[in-house]
């Protein structure tokens, strides 16, 4: 599959939180106890004693409220870091005022009373021990003991290394969310939004970073074999994290958490309300759709009720979907027109979703909507009940564009140069119609959408087919070895490892991919391979099984039968064989592949900004391609491109990451962050993504020279096509030669020009100057401005 050599795989799963634990300063003059027994009663907040763990990890006492220091509650902390934070506390719903004490009785009994000695006594379950024994103390696991009673059993929003999770419940500590060790649910709503896959059990977490299931599988943090602080905990944003404490940084990191679309957290914003997920700060902000109007408690309200259902009317909002709230109904039809007639004839009905890829996707919202969010990965399209006076429009839009320029559309490659004209007289007269039936409105718009939705229909039927909800199929080794015809058939040899050609008994083509040098065991692959698995977009080669059998690993992938991009982009073969190839029209052969002509090389780009987007937006930095280049970008049946070898850098193994000093000289497509010691953020994938837009236009690597047109020892490519466009405005001197006899200003310059000038953003120095990936689609799309970047620098590792 790909073929040229890859640079560095690095870890760097990991990003950075400030925990919401809460901190507090350490007083001046502490009196610090190992052990509290009944000598010691009672012990009052205001007395300015802690008890430490032997190791003095821990530290257990009263601690005074954040917003309301007259207030405590009796809890244990870290004791030895510099963040303080809270993991277990006796009282966290009553707390207790400076009066308050704690006290072993005369029979033994641990109690923790507001003021009278004799109130109700606080501690959450019986604890009973002798009065001459050892009282109670903090073990340096920071298990709190007395008799019989340990906090471990108890847990509250956290559990610490050996504590087990399995049959305790943990709640947030605002107390909207609880985790059960096998789902986090919404607690007002007792409604589950999240479990393990396999709907497993967590048992327990050790301090090397190894989280132990029911079944005894394992899953590992992208931390894990370095003895560390640790924790899990149930965050008050619903998520379930696993947090280390990184020495150096001074703070918690996270090496794994439950959900990486925060929207899909049940109760993130209130009714009516939708969601939006920011990647670049990793926040979330509830919004009001058209027609609705803020209301209390982040949710929202009708602007203008509406009172006859016959005069009612629907608005779009592309990308938005209702997961919440128990009174859908799933009406099951890909017919528009049937869906939105049931809705309109349901007068609890507040709107309905819709697919247009012919899954059947008809979901009428009764009664109430919650839990909306918009995100491109949904497909699905929201249409909402407002009065016929509603003048408010929707700005949820995208859906038109993305079918528009989605792939099965057939294209003729390459066109013969005196047919130019008429090709662009064909292209006013698609847009005029395809305008026309726009206007005519969504009516239209399914027919025009029909095989669009065959072609989707057929993929979707393929990958549900072998990928039932417990994820991906795992092969044995004789199956793949039978299906590759003992691996006999070589197609491709990246830096993950040799690709092979296969059939599967099912008749389905496949590319087995196998790999070598990968890290971690069994469940660690499997892991892995299952998230890789859930990544389902168009534009993203399918993964549809695994193999982890006698210390082999292979994943089985998806046929792509057109090669990778590369092949096509980079063929040093003259101009002149070129044009007498062009009257047969399309030559395919190994070494002579067609020119790809504009259209396909703007929908090429487009799909690949596409899947990018969707990766970093949807499962967030955890899937940082960081190997975006031509060799990883295959070509399907009709040049539908297919991003591979994402998400596999996690699998590489630490020694075999290719230190940074290898890189110099060789820039390949790697941003210039990898020199230096910054965070490695979604912009590292968008400068790559830069350096391969421009290579799609001009057909030339970066680094290689156009012609003899300049002569410079530091020539790069970016810098001089920055001046040809901003400057001397003349973005043909940047097109690929071999096309430019097809170039016509009118119907290809707009687009052209887009993406030479979206390349300029994406290779700005300093990551935060570049977009996110899902603005750079949107540039390409022409659905914003862009404006003028600065120029880019040579990026240039020189010694
Ligand atoms: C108790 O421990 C704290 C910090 O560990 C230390 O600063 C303090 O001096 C200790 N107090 C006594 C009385 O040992
Ligand atoms: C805190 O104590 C634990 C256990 O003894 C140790 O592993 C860790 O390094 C200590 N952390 C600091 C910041 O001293
Ligand atoms: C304890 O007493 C204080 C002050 O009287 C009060 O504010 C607080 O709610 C009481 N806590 C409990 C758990 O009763
Ligand atoms: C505790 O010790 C005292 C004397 O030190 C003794 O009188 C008493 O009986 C003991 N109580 C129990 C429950 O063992
Ligand atoms: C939550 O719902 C489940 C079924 O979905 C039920 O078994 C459970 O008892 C409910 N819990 C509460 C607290 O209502
Ligand atoms: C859960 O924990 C209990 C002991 O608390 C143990 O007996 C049980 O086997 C555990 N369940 C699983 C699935 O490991
Ligand atoms: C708003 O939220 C508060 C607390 O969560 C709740 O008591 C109140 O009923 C809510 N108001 C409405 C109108 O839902
Ligand atoms: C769902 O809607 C139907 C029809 O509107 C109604 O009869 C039913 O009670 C609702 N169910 C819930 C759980 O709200
Ligand atoms: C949808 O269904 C209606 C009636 O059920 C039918 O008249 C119409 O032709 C169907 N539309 C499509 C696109 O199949
Ligand atoms: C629609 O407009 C609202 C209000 O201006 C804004 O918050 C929201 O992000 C917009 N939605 C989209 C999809 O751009």
């Amino acid at each position: 599959m790909s073929s040229s050599n890859h640079f560095l795989h690095l870890h760097f799963f990991c990003f950075f939180f400030t925990s919401s634990v809460l901190h507090f300063s350490s007083s001046q003059l502490q009196n610090n106890i190992t052990s509290f027994s009944f000598s010691n009663s009672p012990w009052r907040p205001t007395q300015n004693q802690i008890l430490l763990s032997l190791d003095s990890t821990f530290a257990a006492g009263f601690l005074p409220l954040p917003n309301a220091p007259a207030l405590y509650t009796f809890s244990v902390w870290y004791h030895n870091i510099s963040s303080k934070d809270v993991v277990w506390s006796a009282n966290r719903l009553d707390p207790v005022s400076a009066a308050a004490s704690l006290l072993i009785s005369r029979s033994g009994e641990l109690r923790l009373v507001n003021s009278s000695v004799n109130g109700r006594n606080l501690w959450p379950s019986p604890a009973v021990g002798s009065v001459n024994g050892s009282g109670l103390s903090l073990l340096s696991t920071g298990n709190l003991v007395y008799g019989d009673f340990q906090s471990f059993a108890i847990p509250t929003d956290t559990i610490l290394p050996n504590q087990r999770i399995n049959g305790t419940t943990l709640v947030s500590k605002n107390g909207k969310f609880m985790f059960d060790s096998r789902e986090l649910f919404l607690v007002s709503r007792n409604d589950s939004y999240w479990s393990n896959l396999g709907n497993l059990i967590f048992v327990s977490l050790d301090s090397k970073g190894v989280v132990m299931y029911g079944d005894n599988s394992r899953y590992y943090a992208s931390d894990f074999g370095v003895e560390k602080l640790r924790r899990l905990s149930l965050d008050d944003d619903g998520n379930l994290r696993l947090y280390s404490y990184d020495t150096r940084l001074s703070q918690w990191v996270v090496g794994w958490q439950a959900v990486f679309q925060l929207c899909l957290i049940h109760g993130t914003c209130g009714a009516n309300s939708i969601c939006m997920y920011d990647v670049s700060s990793l926040s979330t902000s509830c919004v009001c759709p058209p027609g609705y109007r803020r209301a209390v408690n982040n949710s929202c309200e009708l602007r203008i009720p509406v009172k006859d259902l016959g005069r009612s009317k629907f608005l779009r909002l592309d990308f938005v979907m209702f997961t919440g709230g128990l009174n859908q109904s799933d009406i099951k039809t890909s017919n528009f027109t049937t869906c939105e007639a049931q809705c309109r004839s349901d007068p609890s009905c507040l709107g309905f979703m819709f697919k247009y890829d012919g899954s059947n996707y008809c979901v009428l919202q009764l009664e109430r909507m919650v839990d909306g969010y918009w995100s491109p990965g949904t497909e699905t399209v929201m249409f909402l009940r407002v009065d016929e006076s509603e003048a408010e429009v929707s700005n949820f839009t995208g859906m038109t564009n993305l079918m528009e320029t989605a792939c099965p559309v057939k294209i003729r490659l390459p066109l013969p140069p005196e047919e130019s004209k008429t090709i662009t007289r064909n292209v006013v007269i698609i847009c005029t119609i395809f305008a026309a039936e726009l206007l005519s409105g969504v009516f239209f718009f399914w027919t025009f959408l029909k095989k669009y939705i065959k072609y989707r229909d057929m993929a979707r039927t393929f990958g549900l087919e072998v990928m039932p909800a417990g994820g991906p199929k795992r092969f044995t080794y004789a199956e793949l070895k039978d299906a590759t015809n003992n691996f006999s058939n070589p197609i491709g040899k990246g830096g993950f490892g040799v690709v092979y050609m296969g059939k599967l008994n099912d008749g389905r083509v496949v590319a087995v991919k196998s790999l070598k040098n990968i890290t971690g065991g069994d469940a660690d692959f499997w892991a892995e391979v299952t998230i890789i698995a859930r990544m389902h977009h168009l534009n993203l080669v399918r993964l549809w099984g695994f193999c982890a059998e006698k210390g082999s690993r292979i994943l089985v992938y998806e046929y792509v039968p057109n090669g990778s991009l590369d092949e096509f982009l980079f063929q040093n073969v003259e101009v002149e064989s070129l044009e007498m190839e062009q009257e047969t029209a399309v030559v395919v052969g190994s070494k002579n592949k067609p020119i790809l002509d504009w259209n396909i090389r703007y929908r090429i780009a487009l799909g690949v900004a596409r899947a990018i987007a969707y990766l970093h937006e949807e499962c967030l930095e955890w899937v940082l391609h960081c190997d975006i280049k031509p060799e990883n970008i295959l070509l399907g049946d009709d040049f539908c491109p297919k991003v591979s070898d994402f998400g596999l850098a996690k699998l590489k193994k630490k020694e075999d990451m290719i230190s940074v000093s290898r890189m110099r000289g060789t820039p390949g497509y790697m941003a210039p962050e990898w020199t230096r010691p910054d965070q490695i953020t979604s912009k590292a994938d968008v400068y790559s993504y830069g350096l391969v837009l421009l290579e799609i236009v001009s057909g030339s690597r970066n680094f290689t020279q156009l012609d003899s047109k300049v002569a410079s020892d530091q020539w790069f490519f970016p810098r001089w096509a920055f001046d040809k466009v901003f400057k001397e405005m003349n973005v043909e001197d940047v097109l690929d030669p071999r096309i430019m006899h097809n170039y016509d200003s009118r119907a290809h310059f707009d687009m052209i020009n887009r993406m030479v000038k979206t390349a300029m953003w994406c290779l700005q120095d300093r990551p935060e100057m570049r977009p996110s990936m899902g603005k750079v689609a949107k540039m390409l799309e022409g659905t914003i401005e862009i404006t003028e970047p600065k120029k880019p620098t040579i990026f240039f590792l020189e010694d």
